[in-house]
C-alpha cells in the first residue's frame, strides 16, 4: 500500500537527516544559491530547505501538501531566518508569479502523475531566467545493484515485487522532459548522482530505521511480516559497524528564459 502522507503517524518520516556535502557539491555546480530565492516543493521535513538556507539562499519557501510534514519541518527548521513552510501542491502553490529563482523538487515528481501541471507550475513560479532543479531517481537509478554502502538495492533482490512498483511510479525521463520543454523550459540538461543518505555509527542504527519505515516511502508496500524478513535479509548481507549509505539520483536541470 502507497504512503499515505497526510497520516499523522507518519509527520516525522522526513525528518532527523541533513543533506551531505555530496549533494551540496553537486546543486552549487549546477544553480548559485547565493543570494537566491529558492521554492522547496514536495519539501518533506525541511532537510534540504534548511540545506537551501546554509548554501547562502536569501529565502527559502517550502511547500508541501501534508500538514503533519509541514509540522515537524516548522519545527525542526521554521525559526531559520529567511525560511518559511507554506501548505500547497506541487500543481498548485498559491504562490505569486515569477517569485523564484530557484524551483527544486527532491523525490517528488514520482508521487505526482501528472508531470506537465508540476512542470507549469515550477515554470509559473520562476523568474526569466531562473533555475528548475528536479532531483528524482528513474527506473534505472533504482535497479542499482545492492552493495554495502548502497543497501537499498538489496530490498529489490529481496522482494522483486517491489522493483514493479518502483518502476510503475518512477518518472520516465522522456516524459518528464517532454513536460518540461511543454512547459517552455529550455537548457535541459541531467546530471547522474550518488547522494550520501546518512551515516550510521552502528548497523543496527540503519536496521531500526528500515524497521520503522522511516524515509523511504517503498517499504510501505511490504507488511509487517515482510518488513522483518527484510531487515534480517540486510543484516545478514551487511557488515557490523558503521554504515555510509548511498543512493543513485538524476538530478535535472532546465531554464525559464531569460
Ligand atoms: C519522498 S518525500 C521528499 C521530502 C523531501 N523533498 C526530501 O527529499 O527529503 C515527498 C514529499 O512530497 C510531498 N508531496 C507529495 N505529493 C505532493 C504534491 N502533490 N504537492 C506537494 N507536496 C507533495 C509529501 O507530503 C512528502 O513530504
Amino acid at each position: 500500500m502507497a504512503i499515505d502522507f497526510g497520516d499523522p503517524a507518519n509527520r516525522a518520516t522526513y525528518s532527523g537527516r541533513a543533506a551531505d556535502a555530496s549533494w551540496r557539491n553537486a546543486v552549487t555546480a549546477l544553480v548559485d544559491p547565493v543570494g537566491a530565492v529558492v521554492v522547496d516543493i514536495g519539501c518533506g521535513g525541511g532537510t534540504y530547505t534548511r540545506a537551501w538556507q546554509e548554501l547562502g539562499a536569501a529565502r527559502v519557501v517550502g511547500v508541501d501538501s501534508s500538514e503533519p510534514i509541514l509540522g515537524s519541518a516548522r519545527q525542526a527548521h521554521g525559526a531559520l531566518p529567511g525560511v518559511e513552510f507554506v501548505h500547497g501542491d506541487a500543481t498548485a502553490t498559491g504562490l505569486p508569479d515569477g517569485c523564484a529563482d530557484v524551483v527544486f523538487e527532491r523525490a517528488l515528481v514520482h508521487h505526482t502523475p501528472d508531470l506537465p501541471a508540476v512542470a507549469a507550475e515550477a515554470f509559473r513560479l520562476l523568474k526569466p531566467g531562473g533555475t528548475v532543479l528536479i532531483q528524482d531517481r528513474t527506473a534505472d537509478d533504482v535497479a542499482r545493484p545492492g552493495t554495502s554502502t548502497h543497501p537499498r538495492g538489496w530490498f529489490f533482490e529481496v522482494f522483486p515485487r517491489l522493483l514493479d512498483v518502483e518502476n510503475r511510479r518512477r518518472p520516465e525521463p522522456a516524459a518528464l522532459e517532454s513536460a518540461l520543454a511543454a512547459a517552455g523550459f529550455a537548457e535541459l540538461r541531467t546530471t547522474p548522482l550518488w547522494e550520501v543518505r546518512r551515516r550510521y555509527a552502528d548497523r543496527e542504527d540503519y536496521l531500526a530505521e528500515i524497521a520503522a519505515r522511516t524515509g523511504r516511502s517503498i517499504l510501505h508496500d511490504l507488511d509487517d511480516a515482510e518488513l522483518r524478513h527484510l531487515v534480517d535479509a540486510l543484516r545478514d548481507r551487511l557488515p557490523e559497524g558503521s554504515l555510509e549509505e548511498s543512493d543513485r539520483w538524476t538530478l535535472w536541470t532546465a531554464h525559464r528564459p531569460a
